[in-house]
């Protein structure tokens, strides 16, 4: 562990490039017990409507096997939720979905959604399993969260580091102050703030270096380095960019 920041590996990926071919490899558990190995905390899986990645009996074998953590991403639907309460992982993260989306494109409409979110919340807590929401970073879904008795939100991390990445600096410098404010007001309202999507090297060294966040989970980054580097060393780096970035020391593996 870095510190008090939690790295997930996100192995959704991992499932992607297996169902391309129909057959069982890549096996995404496989791949996150190697990644426990070289230093992940938890395990991370978003188990979608349509099934594309992860399906049902992974988000189980993930359980049965890891030994660490399982949050289980899903939209906060009956279906998931029933699901949900029978696999009993560690944790929930609900998100947003629509079917046609490539990925997760924003955060949860919690203003808006209040009315289907809160059973749904109320639901997975009572069977034990800590729940986050996956929200944009503004002050109004943020105190929505803590109204609707979540105790974690997890800040979308992604167009900030669109914006990192596209080399628009002043855009990328407007979305972290917004990050930073949101997991500011977070944390002053007693969630445990988490942070996700989009990060690599550099921008999980940057996030890091604000203090209330406890958790990073990572997915789509680490698997496409995995090419090049193997699972365990791009695990072993996204280790080192996170230490880095709290202890505020060092350059981001490249
Ligand atoms: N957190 C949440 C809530 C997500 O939906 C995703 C993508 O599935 C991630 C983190 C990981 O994002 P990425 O794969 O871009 O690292």
């Amino acid at each position: 562990m870095t510190d008090d920041l939690r790295l997930g590996i996100n192995v959704d990926h991992v499932a992607t490039v297996r169902n391309a071919r129909g057959g069982s490899r890549p096996n995404p558990i496989r791949a996150a017990l190697l990644a426990v190995e070289a230093g992940a905390d938890g395990i991370t899986a978003h188990l979608r409507e349509d099934r594309r990645h992860i399906r049902d009996g992974d988000m189980q074998g993930l359980k049965d096997a890891i030994g660490v953590p399982l949050n289980f991403e899903m939209a906060a639907t009956t279906e998931m939720v029933t699901i949900a309460l029978d696999v009993l992982p560690h944790a929930v993260c609900l998100v947003p979905e629509k079917r046609e989306e490539r990925t997760t494109e924003g955060g949860l409409d919690v203003v808006g959604g209040r009315a289907h979110l809160e059973p749904a919340i109320a639901r997975l807590r009572s069977a034990g399993i800590r729940v986050s929401l996956f929200i944009e970073a503004d002050a109004a879904p943020v105190e929505m969260a803590a109204k609707l008795g979540a105790p974690v939100v997890e800040l979308h991390t992604g167009t900030w580091c669109e914006a990192v990445e596209a080399g628009e600096s002043e855009r990328a410098e407007h979305e972290f102050q917004r990050l930073r404010r949101a997991a500011e007001l977070g944390s002053a309202l007693g969630l445990e703030i988490h942070a996700g999507h989009g990060l690599d090297y550099a921008t999980a060294q940057r996030i890091a270096t604000l203090p209330q966040i406890k958790e990073l989970n990572i997915g789509h980054f680490l698997v496409g380095e995995a090419i090049f580097v193997g699972l365990s060393e791009a695990v072993k780096r996204m280790r080192a960019a996170m230490a880095a970035g709290r202890q505020g020391t060092g350059q981001a593996p490249r």
